[in-house]
């Protein structure tokens, strides 16, 4: 049988395997809802991005974009791959930290840091700050004159290029909440001020055009774009950036229509375009960093429920109720996300029942997926929902005070627990 992720198929047993262990065995051992993580899988990911930057740029970093998932072992994965981070609050900071994550391979993101977060990091000697706006330059250099540093940053401009994606990720877009838009002069600006610094050392610059995005054109278009910007810099200051970042981005598959998409291939593709335009623009090739999230851990997940309540409204629709939703998963709620839904323990059987799935939340709106077709289910059934590696356990919540389901990893076919099941004692552990 063909799925559209590669380390699913059926045992003997008609149960959905997940690299290669059986997904009910694992719903009898740890219950449900279960997110499940291949950890061999996301170990390769950072390989493959790691060796296409190598064999195609002259020198290149990769930083995994932690909002996608952030839990203390994956941030020992990262490190162990060798891969820079970045996060996007004082709070995944602080678990990268607690992970033993060196500071130093941190990269800090976000359109408003607190003063807070921006001292915290350059207490723990973070290694780069991404600057969002003026008012965060004039922070990152105050905290950095308070603690007698010259804090390394690069400046996060829009490049005014839309990646064809939707709407809520769309991030390159000159009106858009995230850096200093090139067309309105902002950007020079903020180049200016922050070259004027003292306690700042400008790196280079960051871009980042959205996420869930098939086509390397817009990368290239965006690349092309800074470059240029670079050189018309480098004519009015003399300064020329030694890091560019593309940003993150690169889609997964969730249905069968969405293309698989070669990685090694879109990056060659962007390097040919960066190398033309900064030959053209008669500029030094920058060390070039991108920052996926989605497309390192987005594709080894999926979550695993317990099919309860099955109810036809006649003449209307047939709702599969499962014993997570919103809480695990907002994305659907959030986005009309497209995600592929197996009964896993009957993955052999013929998937042609044609039903929505509905999570136990108090609100309507709260489903996984709307007119799917799962194999005929009953209640007591296990329902796999696949690619939920990303934005899932990151986006959960305890709306209707559910506990947070636990991660499970998988490495070498074994399984051990990542991040513990919540407890009803948790949910009520801040409450005095
Ligand atoms: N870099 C920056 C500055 C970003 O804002 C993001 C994602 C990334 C990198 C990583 O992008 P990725 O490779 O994961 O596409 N919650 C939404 C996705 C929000 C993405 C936010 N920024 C979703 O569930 O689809």
């Amino acid at each position: 049988m063909d799925f559209i992720v590669d380390n699913l198929s059926v045992n003997e047993n008609g149960n959905l395997t997940f690299a290669g262990v059986d997904t009910v065995s694992l719903t009898e051992k740890y219950k449900t809802p279960l997110y499940l993580m291949d950890e061999d899988k996301i170990r390769n990911k950072c390989r493959t991005y790691k060796k296409a930057l190598e064999e195609n740029f002259k020198s290149s970093q990769v930083l995994y974009a932690s909002k996608a998932s952030s839990f203390k072992r994956i941030y020992e994965i990262m490190a162990e791959e060798d891969m820079l981070v970045d996060v996007v609050s004082g709070g995944e900071l602080y678990v990268a930290l607690k992970a033993g994550f060196k500071a130093e391979n941190i990269y800090f993101h976000g359109n408003n840091k607190t003063i807070d977060e921006i001292e915290y990091a350059v207490k723990e000697g973070i290694g780069c700050f991404i600057v969002d706006n003026l008012y965060e330059l004039e922070n990152v250099d105050a905290a950095a004159k308070k603690a007698g540093i010259k804090q390394r940053i690069l400046l996060r401009i829009t490049p005014g290029i839309d990646p064809h994606t939707y709407e809520a990720v769309a991030t390159g877009k000159v009106d858009c909440k995230f850096g200093s838009a090139i067309e309105t002069g902002q950007a020079m600006e903020i180049v200016e001020t922050a070259l004027s610094c003292k306690n700042i050392d400008l790196a280079g610059y960051h871009c980042h055009i959205g996420s869930q995005v098939f086509d390397a054109q817009p990368f290239v278009d965006c690349a092309k774009v800074m470059i240029k910007f670079s050189s018309d810099v480098r004519d009015k200051t003399g300064y020329s950036p030694r890091v560019l970042n593309l940003g993150g981005g690169f889609g997964i598959r969730y249905v069968e229509s969405d293309e698989e998409l070669d990685i090694r291939s879109c990056i060659a593709e962007l390097a040919v375009a960066v190398k033309a335009e900064c030959a053209s623009c008669g500029l030094e090739e920058p060390e070039i960093l991108m920052e996926p999230g989605r497309s390192i851990v987005g594709d080894c997940g999926i979550t695993l429920y317990t099919v309860g309540s099955i109810k036809e409204i006649t003449g209307y629709k047939k709702y599969v109720a499962i014993d997570g939703g919103m809480s695990d998963n907002p994305r659907y709620a959030l986005y009309s996300s497209p995600y592929t839904c197996i009964v896993a323990n009957r993955a052999n059987c013929k998937a042609d029942y044609l039903c929505t799935i509905a999570g136990k939340c108090c609100e309507s709106g709260d489903l996984i997926q709307e007119d799917t077709c799962i194999q005929t289910p009953q209640s007591g059934d296990i329902l796999a929902v696949l690619s939920t590696g990303a934005y899932n356990y990151s986006m959960a919540s305890n709306y209707n005070k559910i506990p947070r389901p636990p991660i499970v990893m998988i490495s070498g076919g074994r399984d051990y627990v990542a991040v513990k099941r919540e407890t009803y004692e948790d949910l009520i552990a801040n409450e005095l």
